[in-house]
């Protein structure tokens, strides 16, 4: 039996390959190298993410690798060229643009990111779901991460392509991405199959807070006692990669060391915003926001540690799960 996918896994690992030869020798390719220097990274971490030029023009691609009608219904498939309802013309999705490839934990291309190398709307561009590429699965730089080392035991999860890659270059090569979606349930699990501790740090921007309290949701329901996630927040307009590059690797590390916080911390902190404890009305406020979210940590101590905490804060023992009747929804960020 021939796995059905495979034409597709074989298209895109050719697509790769086609644009990663187009960085290296395609005669428009000044630009992109221009633009990945001026972002800091070398030649050798552009390898290793197998980085690649889409050149301008319309069918470079099509040119390249649609040889017959079969092979360009796959690309269509893929998602690597589109098609003009009205005239029927084909034509290259991802033009002009650096193309970063997404791989699967098991290293095969499942869909590519472009980026833009000056100031053009959109600044980026993904591939579209397709049979092997579902956005809320799958993790930008793990496969990289892990073949790096095989010993990992946390894991940076940040927004962007951009900022797995500029954090590589400094040699943290524990990052993965998001790929422009909020983090999911399937996420978390995949994180925790391969890291005990996860480190959220996206832009510094409500975009990126909002990110990090959606990412908190996820979470919460797969905190097994022995697991650890931690939240550190940026500076406002900064993010990993804008920092890393300028305050440098070792100010960046001890910036986590000192500033990250336990989703524990985060979760108390960011509900009690606007809560004044020395009221009862808001302890009462306070403990209805915050019981729904300790009960769907799994882990048994963790979650008793929560609740002895709320106890402290709002005076109140903690109910037990028969007394709490409807759920709250936090506040937005
Ligand atoms: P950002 O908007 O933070 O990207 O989006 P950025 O940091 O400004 O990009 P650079 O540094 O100039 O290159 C973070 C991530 O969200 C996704 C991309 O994965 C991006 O890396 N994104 C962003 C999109 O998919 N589409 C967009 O139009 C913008
Ligand atoms: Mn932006
Ligand atoms: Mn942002
Ligand atoms: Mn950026
Ligand atoms: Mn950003």
């Amino acid at each position: 039996i021939i796995e059905p996918k495979t034409p597709l896994y074989n298209l895109l690992a050719d697509a790769a390959l086609w644009y990663q030869q187009a960085l290296k020798e395609h005669p428009k390719r000044q630009l992109a190298i221009d633009y990945l220097k001026g972002r800091g990274l070398s030649g050798a971490i552009a390898r290793d993410f197998a980085l690649g030029f889409a050149p301008p023009g319309w069918d470079h691609l099509i040119q390249a690798l649609g040889t017959d009608n079969d092979q360009q219904r796959l690309m269509l498939d893929a998602g690597l060229i589109l098609e003009n309802a009205e005239t029927g013309r084909r034509y290259d999705r991802f033009r002009d643009r650096i193309v970063f490839p997404i791989r699967d934990q098991r290293g095969r291309v499942i869909a590519f990111g472009g980026r833009v190398l000056g100031d053009d709307k959109p600044k980026y561009l993904n591939s579209p779901e397709s049979p092997v590429f579902h956005k809320g699965h799958e993790l930008y730089g793990l496969y990289e991460a892990r073949r790096f080392n095989r010993d990992l035991t946390e894991i940076m999860v940040v927004e962007g392509y951009m900022d797995v890659i500029a954090l590589a270059q400094q040699g943290l090569r524990n990052a993965v991405a998001v790929l422009g979606t909020a983090t999911t349930g399937k996420h978390i699990q995949c994180l925790f199959r391969t890291v005990p501790n996860i480190l959220f740090c996206f832009d510094g921007d409500a975009a990126g807070r909002e990110a990090a309290w959606r990412a908190l949701e996820a979470a919460l329901p797969h905190l097994e006692d022995g697991r650890r996630v931690r939240f550190l927040f940026l500076p406002e307009g900064e993010d990993p990669d804008s920092l890393v590059r300028q305050e440098g690797v070792e100010v960046f590390l001890a910036r986590i060391q000192q500033q990250a916080q336990t989703l524990v911390e985060y979760c108390f902190k960011k509900l009690a915003e606007d809560v004044d404890l020395s009221l009862p009305e808001d302890r009462a406020r306070y403990q209805k926001l915050l019981t729904p979210l300790i009960e769907q940590v799994p882990g048994p101590y963790l979650q008793e540690l929560m609740r002895q905490r709320l106890t402290e804060l709002t005076g109140l023992s903690a109910p037990s799960k028969s007394d709490i009747s409807g759920s709250t929804s936090a506040p937005a960020p």
